[in-house]
């Protein structure tokens, strides 16, 4: 057990470096000596000159490309946002230890994670969860007041810019196209078994206490900057978010969590771990109707949500407070 959880560290320590990703690929999750360099990876990947078309995934330019000019001044900012977002954008930011790139891996990169490139080229586009045609900025509005549990730009502000250049930028040579591949985060089967809260407490004690803290709230290192993101209470993402739709939840966990080890969870394991998670309390959602369960009639009437249900005796959907978000959701 004690071997296991060091080999997550190792892994997890390497893939902010980028290179578990081979590693991965390779079939050997473990430490990757000095010999094996990350260009293998196209090797591993692609095989070349073969019949058979692989399923390629689009591929954002590097960053050594990133424009010098006053245009590329404007990607890299926004590149720092979504990496640093409270640091970055203080101002639209809630009392959360989260930042954009918490779910959207390596900057926004990764296929599967979803990533900004496969956003892009999908907006102008029509959302039920607000009926109507939403533009790109309003996309990430949306993400900023939900995921981060903040306030939303106003439309033109210069974070909004920033983040949209980035994203344009990371979409140079991608097709407008919303089923791009790697849009999103997978959808993952439904489990042979109901899910299960119980089950999914030993996946969480067992595969992801390690790094987000037995009690869920994340921790931060040394100096104090966050670096495993809360998965509940009054730091993590809110009611609204779209990470509390359990299917959203699954799709991320099964293809990233363990970070560095994704895809090694059973889908069983990661449906009752993605209920487990989304069956704790977290900041109210902002479009509260001063009741539980006139807001659970309104926006969370599927059984992809755990708001305004009793999970062990405790109706959820209460909201947690803390001293910078005193009422329940923000504004
Ligand atoms: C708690 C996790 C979380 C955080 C933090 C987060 N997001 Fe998201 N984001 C999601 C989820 C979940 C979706 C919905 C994905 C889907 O529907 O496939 C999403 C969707 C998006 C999309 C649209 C993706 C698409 O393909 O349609 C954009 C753009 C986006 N987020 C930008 C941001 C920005 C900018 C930030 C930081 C201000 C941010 N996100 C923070 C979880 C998060
Ligand atoms: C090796 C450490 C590590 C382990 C183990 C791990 N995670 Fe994570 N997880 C992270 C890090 C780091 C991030 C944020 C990535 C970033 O900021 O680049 C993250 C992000 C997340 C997020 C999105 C952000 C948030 O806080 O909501 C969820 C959900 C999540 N992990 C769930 C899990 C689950 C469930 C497990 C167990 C199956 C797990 N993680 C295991 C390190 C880990």
């Amino acid at each position: 057990m004690k071997v296991q959880l060091a080999i997550t560290w190792t892994v997890g320590i390497l893939v902010t470096a980028g290179v578990i990703i081979v590693a991965a690929q390779a079939g050997q999750p473990g430490p990757v000596t000095q010999t094996e360099k990350p260009v293998a990876a196209s090797t591993i990947a692609l095989p070349a000159a073969t019949d058979v078309k692989p399923a390629t995934k689009f591929q954002p330019p590097s960053d050594l490309d990133m424009p010098k000019d006053e245009f590329g001044k404007t990607v890299q900012l926004g590149k720092n946002i979504f990496e640093h977002t409270s640091s970055y954008a203080s101002k639209y930011t809630g009392p959360t230890n989260l930042r954009c790139a918490s779910c959207h891996l390596d900057a926004g990169r990764l296929a599967d994670s979803a990533p900004l490139w496969a956003a892009y080229v999908s907006y102008p586009a029509y959302r039920s969860k607000n009926k109507h045609v939403n533009t790109y900025s309003e996309r990430m509005q949306g993400c900023f007041k939900f995921s981060m549990n903040g306030k939303a730009p106003p439309l033109g502000d210069p974070v909004l810019i920033a983040l949209e250049s980035y994203s344009y930028w990371l979409a140079t040579g991608a097709t407008i196209d919303p089923k791009i591949a790697g849009r999103g985060y997978p959808k993952v089967p439904k489990p042979p078994l109901a899910m299960d809260y119980a089950r999914g407490q030993l996946v969480f004690e067992q595969n992801c206490a390690v790094c987000h803290g037995a009690d869920g709230a994340g921790q931060a290192d040394a100096n104090g900057q966050p670096n495993f993101p809360a998965l509940w209470g009054s730091k993590s993402f809110n009611w609204g978010a779209g990470m509390g739709s359990i299917k959203n939840a699954v799709g991320f966990i099964k293809a990233n969590m363990p970070l560095g080890l994704g895809g090694t969870l059973s889908d069983q394991q990661a449906w009752d771990v993605a209920i487990f998670m989304d069956s704790h309390e977290r900041p109210q959602d902002p479009r509260f109707q001063g009741d539980i369960a006139a807001t659970r009639a309104k926006y969370h009437d599927s059984s992809d949500s755990m708001y305004g249900t009793v999970v062990n005796g405790q109706l959820l959907g209460k909201g947690t407070t803390s001293a910078n978000n005193p009422t329940p959701g923000m504004k």
